[in-house]
């Protein structure tokens, strides 16, 4: 029996890993902490939500007494953390709501385990979910190891990297058991309609232009987001304490290559003409300090704990896309409203 803490579950990646460990481990108790920002979304966790091993609280991370009650109710033995803002454009507009909820909540949930764990550290885990952007932008080759040196270049990547670097403080000052894994771009159903691939599939859908930043040539590491959820499994269960290992899908596109895969997909799937959506492919202004190319080299990762992808960037980009168009209801939901405004805003 074990009790544990996911923040950010109601997101894209933590809804799927909450439905991975509710099913996998029946007799462990599952609580889902999550504020519900414009990016959580409750609905991801429908067939979960009657499980008698999962609960939802809706909190803050960044509320000290209430995570300080929560942990004090609460005997966790685990905290999996991915609550965070995660979207680099938004990072560019309003840098301080990245730095509150990034750093300050991820320093606020370290020191309530800390409180709540004194003494007794033995078998707890504090594991932190990160993202490869804390290493910069690579180059035309190379990859990302967990040696490379932190280089982040958006207020996203910065806080990101700066909770890494809090986290890891905890471990070598407090002796807190933490775990930290730094992974590649995520894709796969529920992921809010700002991010590339779910915006360009419902832009393909509604007949919009699809904007690609720059020269459309920076390339990503796409992984399938359920096999992220099988590797933050693993870790958290085989993990060496207070160690990082990336997570990568060994599957890089530059960005105009997957709009070109996910238009003649969606071609396909939509009864259009081959050819048809790749006329919506329209060029805009870049990104302020866009990465070039990210790319993770997961080889500690695979030769320790034996994890690597399972999901072919086809095939998931496919059903993807099918899971979009299967779920118009949710689709709508999340792009009625402030989805709108911001829309305009990002793109005008
Ligand atoms: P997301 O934006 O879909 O979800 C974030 C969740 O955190 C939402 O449910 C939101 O309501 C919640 N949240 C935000 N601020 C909060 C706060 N102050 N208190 C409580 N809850 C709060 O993000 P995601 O894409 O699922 O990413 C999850 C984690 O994984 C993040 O830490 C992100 O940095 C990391 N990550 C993401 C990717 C990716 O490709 N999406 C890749 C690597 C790492
Ligand atoms: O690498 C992991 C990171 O991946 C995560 O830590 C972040 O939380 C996640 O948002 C993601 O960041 P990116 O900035 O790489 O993802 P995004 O989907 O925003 O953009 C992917 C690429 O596509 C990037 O090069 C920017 C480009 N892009 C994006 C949008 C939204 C476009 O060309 N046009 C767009 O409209």
């Amino acid at each position: 029996m074990k009790r544990i803490l996911i923040t950010g579950g109601a997101g894209f990646i933590g809804s799927h890993l909450i439905r991975l460990l509710v099913n996998k481990y029946p007799d462990y108790q599952i609580v889902n902490l999550d504020k519900l920002t414009y990016a959580g979304n409750l609905e991801n966790l429908k067939d979960v939500q009657s499980k008698p091993n999962y609960s939802f609280v809706k909190g803050d991370i960044t509320d000290v007494p209430f995570i300080g009650e929560l942990f004090e109710k609460n005997d966790f033995d685990g905290v999996i953390h991915l609550a965070a803002e995660s979207h680099v454009d938004r990072s560019i507009t309003n840098p301080l709501e990245f730095i509150e909820a990034n750093i300050v909540g991820t320093l606020n949930l370290l020191n309530a385990a800390r409180s709540a764990w004194g003494g007794r550290e033995e078998g707890k885990i504090f594991y932190h979910i990160s993202t490869d952007e804390v290493y910069g932008s690579l180059g035309e080759e190379g990859f990302f190891v967990e040696t490379t040196p932190y280089d982040p270049r958006s207020p996203y990547s910065a806080s990101k990297a700066g909770s890494d670097h809090l986290v890891r403080a905890y471990w070598h000052t407090y002796h807190l058991p933490v775990l930290v894994s730094n992974c590649s771009n995520n894709y796969g159903p529920n992921q809010f309609p700002e991010k590339l691939i779910p915006l360009v599939i419902n832009n393909i859908k509604t007949n919009k232009p699809l904007p690609i930043y720059g020269d459309g040539k920076y390339t990503r590491d796409w992984l399938w987001v359920i096999d992220h959820a099988m590797a933050i499994d693993t870790i958290f269960h085989r993990g060496r304490i207070g160690e990082t290992y990336n997570i990568g899908g060994n599957n890089e596109r530059k960005n105009l290559e997957l709009v070109h895969t996910l238009c003649d997909i969606m071609d396909d799937l939509l009864g259009r003409a081959p050819g048809t959506n790749r006329q919506l492919i329209t060029f805009v202004k870049d990104r302020p300090g866009h990465d070039r190319r990210y790319a993770i080299d997961a080889t500690k990762l695979k030769n320790e704990l034996g994890w690597q992808p399972t999901v072919q960037p086809e095939a998931g980009l496919r059903m993807t896309a099918e899971w979009y168009l299967a779920n118009e209801e949710w689709l709508n939901h999340v792009t009625t409203g402030t989805y709108q405004q911001y829309y305009e805003k990002q793109y005008a």
